[in-house]
Order: structure tokens, then C-alpha cells, then sequence
């Protein structure tokens, strides 16, 4: 009898099991990619491991697997207390948030070998690219009538438009990426900071008379529209050096002039927009994936993360309007049980702290397969990296002199590439990328 109870659990579980596969593969797929057992078995490994990472690392979060292989919820525990309430709809923060693992780790992925920042080669290899895109990256575009005069659009980008990608995926090794949160006033992490090989810190974040907190290093700032219209400010953050400075959203008028009179002698660039979902719009995410274009390992320094948050405060000013602090720490958690970033915190603040349950490299590059054939990306289930080109077009010359002095890491994925440029393509349905080719 126990014995035919089991059987019938067992088939019942199997049946539920094909429906399961059946239902995501008609609901997502519409090139009919057939996901393999291994694919199934790569997506549990990762969602297993994940579980237990969020349990190990996330100071009282906890993971429960969703209705399908990808979907996860990050909980708090019961006894939480919001504090954030949406403005619009005045109604306090949740504790409870799911996450599509297989979209995170395709994109997040992805974006490892991509480039993050606009260049005058991507324009010109957009279809479109003058007329469309770089009349909607220039502020007060509407008097441009669509760049039909090109000269004019160039002439207002050209401040800030590389010819080719500045920067190359590995280029860096070890990168940490600094918030403003108040929280960072607990700890004493300068010297750790500057132990990096590159520092990214955000918008108008001083380092003056808070190096014992914050370092002294400073290698990349990325601006809101709010501080890149204050570039002459920002500008002088870092008197010890020029800070490339990264602007997350358009180039206007204010930005050209004060590049051009005062002059602003920092370099200047405008980044590639990608979405990530609603989880990931504010700078805190641009910085990160900007990081994660172009480090080998990235760590976040000033986040809101801990428990027991008050309030949203800087920490170098009063307390200010912050946004969804838990939706942003379940996020971050996320993030780090994926093995992209790892967090340091008042308490997270052992620098040797081991992330446990890490998902190992072989499970995220089997996850990532799956969950590209899954999401129907472009070029899933291909081993040519450039499968997920939907673009490619010819490469301007690289500077030869630019390859010398890159690390081992940078040259080796410059093979594996065979010298081609990705870019991603925002909207684009497979999530597919402008690819240049050599
Ligand atoms: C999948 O379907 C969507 C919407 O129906 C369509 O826009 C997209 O091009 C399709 N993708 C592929 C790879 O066929
Ligand atoms: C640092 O402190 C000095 C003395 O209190 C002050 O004059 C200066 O403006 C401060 N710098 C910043 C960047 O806050
Ligand atoms: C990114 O490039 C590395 C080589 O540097 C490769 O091992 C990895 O599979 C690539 N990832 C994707 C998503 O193409």
C-alpha cells in the first residue's frame, strides 16, 4: 500500500514536472529551443544553492523557490518594520520580493562582456543611430528636429563621444564601487578602499575630510542629470587627480558650456543605457554594472544593506529622500548569491568575510545557457560568443598603442572575442547587442 503511494506520488510529481516545462516552455519560448535535462538540472543546482546563500549571507533574509525554476522570493523576516512609503501611492514597503533568477543571471552575465559606454562607432553602427539615438541622448534635442543636421549633433556630443570604447571588459582586476549611505560613517574602510585597483564613487560624494571612511582613491564618478548639471562642483571632488566622469543620462547645454569654458580638464562620457527592471534604475545599479563592464571582481562599499534601517541618510549630509531600501537590499543580496558583487558592510565588515554557498563558475555558465534558451535571447544555446550579436558592423581602428599595456585577463578575453566590441541594445526584445568586428 505505502509502496503504491509513493508510486502515485511519484508520478504525480513527474506529471506535474512536465506540465511545469511544458508551461514555461510555451509561455516564454517562441522559437522552439528545446531545453535539455542538463539545462533543468543547471537552473535547480543554481536555485538550491542560491536558497542556501541567501540563508548563509543575508543577516536574516531567507529565499523560497517560486512557481517555476527561475523565480525566487527574497523574504524579511515577520518582524520587520518599513519605514519607506511610496510617495504616489502612499503605501509602506513590502517584505517580500521576487526575483527571476534565469533574467538576472542572462543579463548580469551578459553585461561582463559588454561595453557600457556610448562611443561615436556605436552611433555610426546603429541604424538610425544619428537621427534617433543621439538626438535623444542631447538635451533640448527637440530644437535639433532629429539631428537631420548631423553637424550640429555631433558638434554638441562630440565633448563627451569617444571614437571607440575607452575601456575593455577585465581591463581591471579588482574594483570597488562606494555608495553615499550614512552607514558608512560606522566603519573605518579607507585604507581597504584604496587597496583597489579602481574606485567608483557617485555623484556629488566628497572625499575630503572623510578619507578615513570613505579612501582617498577615486578613479571613476558616475553622475545623475542632477550633478552632471553641477560638473564644475563635481568636478573638484577629487583634487588629487582627474576622475573620469560618467554621465548616466543626457548631455546638455549647462554640461557642454562648462566642459568647454571653464574648462573641465576630466574626461567625460555618457553610458549605454540597459534595463534591468524596476528593481535597478537608480545610479547605485548604472555604477554597478559599469563596474562589473569592465572588473574582474566588483565590491560595494556605502549601500544600505544591514538590518534596522531608520532612516535614509548620507553620509555627508542630512537625512534625504532615499527609495525602496529593502527592495534595493533584497536586490543586492541577490546580486551577491549570484556571485556578481560582494558586499561590505558595518555588518558585513570582515574584508576576508567568505560569501558561503557561491554558485561555481561551471553551475552560472550551465544557468546562463538555460536561461537564455528559456527567455528566448539571441544566439542562446550557441558557444560563439558573437551568437548574440543582432548588429554587427565593421570596427573603426583600435588604437594600436591602447592593446600594450592591457592585463592578461583584458588580452585573453580579446581572443576569446576574436576583437569584437559589444554593445547592448536597449529595447531590443532577445536583449541582443550591436556587435563591431575587427
Ligand atoms: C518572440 O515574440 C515576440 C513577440 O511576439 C517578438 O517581438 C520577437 O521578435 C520574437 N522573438 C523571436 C526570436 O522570434
Ligand atoms: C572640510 O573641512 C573643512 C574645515 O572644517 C571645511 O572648510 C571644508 O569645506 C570641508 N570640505 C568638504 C569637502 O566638506
Ligand atoms: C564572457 O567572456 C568570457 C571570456 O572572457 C567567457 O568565458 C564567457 O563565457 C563570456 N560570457 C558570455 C555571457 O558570453
Amino acid at each position: 500500500m505505502r509502496l503504491l503511494h509513493l508510486a502515485f506520488a511519484f508520478a504525480l510529481a513527474s506529471g506535474l514536472a512536465a506540465l511545469l516545462i511544458y508551461i514555461i516552455g510555451v509561455s516564454h519560448l517562441n522559437e522552439t529551443l528545446e531545453l535539455w535535462e542538463e539545462d533543468l538540472e543547471a537552473l535547480r543546482t543554481l536555485q538550491t544553492g542560491f536558497r542556501k546563500c541567501v540563508g548563509a549571507n543575508g543577516l536574516g533574509l531567507e529565499a523560497v523557490s517560486g512557481k517555476d525554476y527561475c523565480e525566487v522570493t527574497i523574504q524579511f523576516p515577520a518582524d520587520t518594520i518599513p519605514k519607506w512609503k511610496d510617495p504616489k501611492t502612499g503605501e509602506l514597503e513590502g517584505l517580500s520580493y521576487s526575483f527571476n533568477l534565469c533574467e538576472a543571471v542572462a543579463t548580469w552575465e551578459q553585461v561582463r562582456n559588454s561595453t557600457t559606454i556610448l562611443t561615436k562607432e556605436f552611433i555610426d553602427a546603429l541604424p538610425h543611430g544619428w537621427e534617433e539615438y543621439a538626438w535623444r541622448r542631447i538635451n533640448k534635442g527637440v530644437l535639433l528636429n532629429r539631428c537631420k543636421n548631423k553637424i550640429l549633433c555631433v558638434e554638441k556630443l562630440s565633448l563627451v563621444l569617444p571614437e571607440t570604447p575607452p575601456y575593455l571588459p577585465h581591463q581591471f582586476d579588482r574594483c570597488a564601487v562606494i555608495g553615499n549611505s550614512g552607514d558608512l560613517l560606522k566603519t573605518r574602510f579607507g585604507d581597504e578602499i584604496d587597496s583597489y585597483d579602481a574606485v567608483l564613487r557617485e555623484n556629488g560624494a566628497p572625499i575630503q575630510n572623510f578619507t578615513e571612511f570613505v579612501g582617498k582613491k577615486s578613479t571613476f564618478r558616475l553622475l545623475n542629470r542632477g550633478s552632471a548639471k553641477a560638473l564644475d562642483k563635481v568636478a573638484e571632488l577629487y583634487e588629487t587627480g582627474k576622475e573620469v566622469l560618467l554621465v548616466k543620462t543626457t548631455i546638455h547645454d549647462i554640461m557642454s558650456k562648462m566642459i568647454q569654458e571653464i574648462p573641465i580638464l576630466n574626461p567625460v562620457y555618457l553610458m549605454l543605457g540597459a534595463s534591468f527592471g524596476s528593481a535597478a534604475k537608480g545610479t547605485g545599479l548604472k555604477a554597478l554594472e559599469f563596474a562589473l563592464s569592465i572588473c574582474d571582481t566588483v565590491d560595494m562599499y556605502g549601500f544600505t544593506v544591514d538590518p534596522g534601517y531608520k532612516e535614509w541618510t548620507r553620509y555627508f549630509s542630512e537625512s534625504r529622500q532615499g527609495h525602496t531600501p529593502l527592495h534595493g537590499r533584497a536586490y543586492y543580496q541577490m546580486m551577491e548569491c549570484l556571485g556578481l558583487i560582494k558586499i561590505h558592510s558595518p555588518m558585513r565588515a570582515d574584508p576576508k568575510r567568505i560569501v558561503k554557498w557561491l554558485p561555481s563558475r561551471s553551475t552560472v555558465v550551465a544557468a546562463k545557457t538555460a536561461s537564455d534558451k528559456l527567455l528566448g535571447r539571441v544566439g542562446a544555446g550557441s558557444k560563439n560568443p558573437l551568437a548574440a550579436c543582432s548588429i554587427t558592423k565593421k570596427q573603426m581602428k583600435r588604437k594600436p598603442e591602447s592593446m600594450f599595456s592591457l592585463r592578461k585577463e583584458a588580452v585573453e578575453h580579446q581572443k576569446y572575442v576574436n576583437g569584437a566590441t559589444m554593445y547592448p541594445l536597449e529595447h531590443n526584445p532577445g536583449h541582443g547587442h550591436l556587435c563591431t568586428v575587427p
